[in-house]
C-alpha cells in the first residue's frame, strides 16, 4: 500500500472512531489544514521532477477528495446521531393519558326538576319561584295553621336566630301563596324548590326539595287532579300502565287531603323490597284546596275551587335512577355524580 493510500485509510478510520463535530474538525485539520497531511504532500510536488509530478499530483487529489467525502460523511453522521439525540430527549409520549377536559354535567335532581318542568308546561302550567328564608305567614299562617296548631309539628322547622317570625320554609307551598296574592284565577303553576326541616337519615335530608303543583280556577275538580297527576307520573315514568291510588289523608290546606301511591316502577305491583311487598309507594300529599287559604290571599272561594299537591323531586331522582340512599345526592361526591353526566 503506497503512502497515499495508507494516508486515506488513517484519515477516514480516525474520522469513523470521532462522535463529536468539533474532534472532527480537529482531525480535518491534521489532514487538510494549512499545514495538513494532504496539504504537505501538495507542496512536496514541487520537489519533483516534472514526468512525476502529474501523476503523484493525480493520486494526492483523489486522496483529497477521498478524504474530504468520508469527511463530509462523518460530519452528516455525527449531525443525524444529534438530531437522534435531541428527538429523544425532546419525544412526546403519546401513549400518555391526556390530561382530559372531563364534561361536566347536571345534578340528578336537577335533571329531575328540569323533567317536571319541562311535563307541567307541557300542560299549560307556568313555573313559579320564591324566597327560602319565607316569614310564618306565607308558610304557615296563610296555609291554614295558625300559631299553636297542632299541624305545625308536623314541619319541624329552623328559625332565624335574631329575626322574630323568620324561618326556612318548610314546603314550597309558601311559593303559591305569594303566587296567589299577585296572580288572578286562572292560576296554573307549579312551585320548584330547596325546602328545609330538622330530619336526617337515609331518606331524610335537613335540606331536600319539593315541587308543588297548584289549579285554581271555577270548575277545577278532584277528577281532574286524579287525571293530572297519574298522567304526570306516566310520562315522568315512562310507564303508560302506572296506576295511582289516593288515600284518604289530611293537611291543614286542603280539603278534603289524600296521600297519592303509585304501583311500584321496580315490580309494577307485584310487591318487591323497594315497596316492601305492598306493589305501591307513596309518592305525593294533595287534595282540593282549602276555602281559608283562598281567603287569606283575596280570592273569591265561592268562584274558585282548584287542587293542589306536593312531591319530592329526591325522591322521585331516586326511583327513576334505582338509588337507595339520598344524601347521596348532596355528599357531591363526583364518583356518583358523573355517573349522571
Ligand atoms: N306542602 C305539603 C307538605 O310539604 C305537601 C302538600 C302540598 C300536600 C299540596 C297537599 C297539597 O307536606
Amino acid at each position: 500500500m503506497s503512502d497515499i493510500e495508507q494516508l486515506v485509510l488513517q484519515a477516514t478510520t480516525e474520522f469513523a472512531g470521532i462522535g463529536d463535530a468539533a474532534a472532527l474538525e480537529q482531525a480535518k485539520a491534521r489532514y487538510l489544514g494549512k499545514s495538513g497531511s494532504v496539504t504537505e504532500l501538495l507542496k512536496s510536488l514541487g520537489k519533483l521532477a516534472p514526468e512525476e509530478r502529474k501523476s503523484a499530483g493525480a493520486a494526492i487529489n483523489s486522496a483529497k477528495e477521498q478524504i474530504e467525502a468520508a469527511l463530509i460523511a462523518r460530519r452528516e453522521g455525527i449531525r443525524y446521531a444529534a438530531l437522534e439525540a435531541q428527538l429523544k430527549a425532546e419525544a412526546l409520549d403519546i401513549t400518555l393519558p391526556g390530561r382530559g377536559l372531563s364534561t361536566s354535567g347536571l345534578h340528578p335532581v336537577t335533571r329531575t326538576l328540569e323533567r317536571i318542568e319541562a311535563l307541567f308546561r307541557s300542560i299549560g302550567f307556568d313555573v313559579a319561584d320564591g324566597p327560602e328564608i319565607e316569614d310564618d305567614f306565607h308558610n304557615f299562617t296563610a296555609l291554614n295553621t295558625p300559631e299553636n296548631h297542632p299541624a305545625r309539628s308536623m314541619h319541624d322547622t329552623f328559625y332565624l336566630e335574631n329575626a322574630p317570625g323568620l324561618l326556612l320554609r318548610t314546603h314550597t307551598s309558601p311559593i303559591q301563596v305569594r303566587y296567589m296574592e299577585t296572580h288572578k284565577p286562572p292560576i296554573r303553576i307549579i312551585a320548584p324548590g330547596r325546602v328545609y326541616r330538622v330530619d336526617s337519615d337515609a331518606t331524610h335530608s335537613p335540606m331536600f326539595h319539593q315541587v308543588e303543583g297548584l289549579w285554581i280556577d271555577e270548575d277545577v275538580s278532584f277528577a281532574d287532579l286524579k287525571g293530572v297527576f297519574t298522567d304526570f307520573l306516566r310520562n315522568f315514568f315512562e310507564k303508560p300502565d302506572l296506576r295511582t291510588r289516593f288515600r284518604p289523608s289530611f293537611f291543614p290546606f286542603t280539603e278534603p287531603s289524600a296521600e297519592i301511591d303509585m304501583s311500584c316502577v321496580f315490580c309494577d305491583g307485584n310487591g318487591c323490597r323497594v315497596c316492601s311487598h305492598t306493589g305501591w309507594l307513596e309518592i305525593a300529599g294533595s287534595g282540593m284546596v282549602h276555602p281559608n287559604v283562598l281567603k287569606h290571599v283575596g280570592i273569591d272561594s265561592e268562584k274558585y275551587i282548584g287542587f293542589a299537591f306536593g312531591m319530592g323531586p329526591d325522591r322521585l331522582t331516586m326511583l327513576r335512577y334505582g338509588v337507595n340512599d339520598l344524601r347521596l345526592f348532596f355528599d357531591g361526591d363526583l364518583r356518583f355524580l358523573s355517573q349522571f353526566r
